[in-house]
């Protein structure tokens, strides 16, 4: 993790690089994430939107236009004098001429597939580290990429030291697993250490709806990874976080089944675009993945994802067993999450409720909290006023096991698969 570059006061403005212009900083139908709310929400006053980097220009500016007609006027002055540049090295070479040098965060929300690696077109972290390396921190969705670490590992790896390198020097960074931020996660994790309990099971399942799922590149397994890789990376990444770090997965046990796209299981009804027109049927992604494998203490962990709800929100929930405990996680992207917790001697469950709970909020608080000191953020989303934030809980280092993990998933999903149409084949 990287160390905390906690300065004593915050500084008069919190000035923001964002790359991408999609649905992760501005937000969507398909869920809440949505970050530059998050900032003008925490950050009132003292937000400057600095640069929106996309190659595409005219998406970046209708997105500061509808900033500059927000009725806010914190949010208006915030994205006043945004720059809208196609690539870091144009966005930096301005900045610099403009004399805007003090850049406190740069988010990386581009698509994965331009991220992790050296080769060009893939080797965003690296040309951002060259031009915009003054800043104080990068922070960098999930997944860290969307390659197969089989064939990209020495260069991910090379992508990893860079950004380990930059980082010593009290410099930042972080990356989007959020759901960890989540306060029944906390809450669970808390629980668990406090009573000194080693998982026996954890079994996940997280049932995405894909009626406003739109971006095409999703449905592609070339493009994005497939489901488990972009998106089950989440539960992944709990279920790692669960079972603890001196508790790593064993990914040569991991078994796995998937629904694919031709098996009559596996229809869809609800999309809202053309997959057979855009899609080529061997690139399309799997409806349901479910992987079991174990992790060194013997715990067994399970996860089902299943393309198959239309309309959100998705329906995630997970539950840890450790002897004579339960702990279930309910509605992990409700507004009201839930932790369900029977403990030894007891036959009922202690229902706990966290109202508003917004592990994006969380996050960023940490990231702010990082850069610019405790209590740097306005803290009023919650309406209590400045609160202590946690320490940021995703490195990269941690993400990219994560990442790892997903690929075995998938390989392990796809290798049970051609073993049953090779068997259907010769008439077993
Ligand atoms: N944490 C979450 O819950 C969550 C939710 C949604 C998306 N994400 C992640 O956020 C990332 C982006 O997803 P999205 O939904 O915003 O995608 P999107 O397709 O809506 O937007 C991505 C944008 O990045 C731009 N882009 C492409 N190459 C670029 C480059 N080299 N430099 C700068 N911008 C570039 C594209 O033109 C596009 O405008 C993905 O990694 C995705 O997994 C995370």
């Amino acid at each position: 993790m990287s160390p905390t570059a906690a300065a004593a006061e915050p500084s008069a403005t919190f000035n923001v690089v964002f790359l991408g212009a999609g649905e992760i900083h501005f937000g969507t139908l398909e869920g809440s994430w949505n970050h530059s709310l998050r900032l003008e929400t925490l950050l009132g006053a003292r937000l400057r939107v600095l640069a929106l980097i996309d190659p595409d220009v005219p998406r970046s500016r209708s997105r500061v236009a509808t900033k500059h007609a927000h009725d806010d006027k914190h949010v208006r002055q915030a994205w006043q004098d945004t720059l809208c540049a196609a690539s870091p090295e144009e966005a930096a070479e301005q900045l610099r001429k403009d004399g805007k040098e003090e850049v406190h965060l740069v988010l990386i929300g581009a698509p994965p597939h331009v991220r992790g690696a050296l080769a060009p077109g893939r080797d965003l972290e690296v040309r951002v580290l060259k031009a915009l390396g003054h800043a104080k921190a990068i922070f960098l969705e999930k997944p860290v990429a969307a390659a197969d670490p089989l064939t990209t590992e020495p260069e991910a790896a090379e992508v990893q030291a860079r950004l380990e390198h930059w980082a010593t020097g009290g410099k930042v960074v972080g990356v989007g697993y959020m759901l960890r931020y989540l306060r029944p996660i906390q809450l669970m994790r808390q629980l668990m250490n406090e009573h000194q309990l080693r998982p026996m099971c954890i079994n996940a399942r997280y049932f995405m709806a894909y009626e406003q799922a739109v971006k095409t590149a999703w449905w592609d397994v070339e493009i994005s990874g497939g489901p488990i890789v972009e998106q089950g990376t989440h539960f992944v990444d709990l279920l790692r976080y669960l079972a603890g770090a001196s508790n790593p997965a064993l990914p040569e046990t991991i078994l796995a089944h998937t629904v694919t796209h031709d098996e009559p299981a596996g229809q869809v009804s609800k999309l809202s675009f053309d997959e057979k027109a855009i899609v080529e049927p061997h690139r399309r992604i799997p409806r349901v993945t479910n992987a079991v494998w174990k992790h060194a203490d013997g715990t067994v962990a399970s996860l089902i994802h299943v393309v198959g709800l239309h309309a959100p929100p998705y329906h995630a929930e997970l539950e840890v067993i450790a002897d004579g405990w339960r702990f279930a996680l309910q509605g992990a992207y409700d507004p009201v999450p839930k932790l369900a917790v029977r403990k030894p001697g007891s036959s009922e469950d202690e229902i706990f409720e966290f109202p508003n709970d917004d592990p994006f909020e969380h996050e960023f608080e940490a990231i702010i909290s990082a850069i610019d000191g405790a209590g740097a953020t306005n803290g009023h989303a919650n309406g209590n006023g400045i609160k202590k934030a946690s320490p940021i809980l995703s490195s990269y280092v941690d993400a990219r096991q994560t990442y790892n993990l997903t690929w075995q998933i998938r390989r392990a999903s796809e290798r049970s698969q051609k073993e049953l149409a090779a068997r259907k084949q010769n008439g077993h």
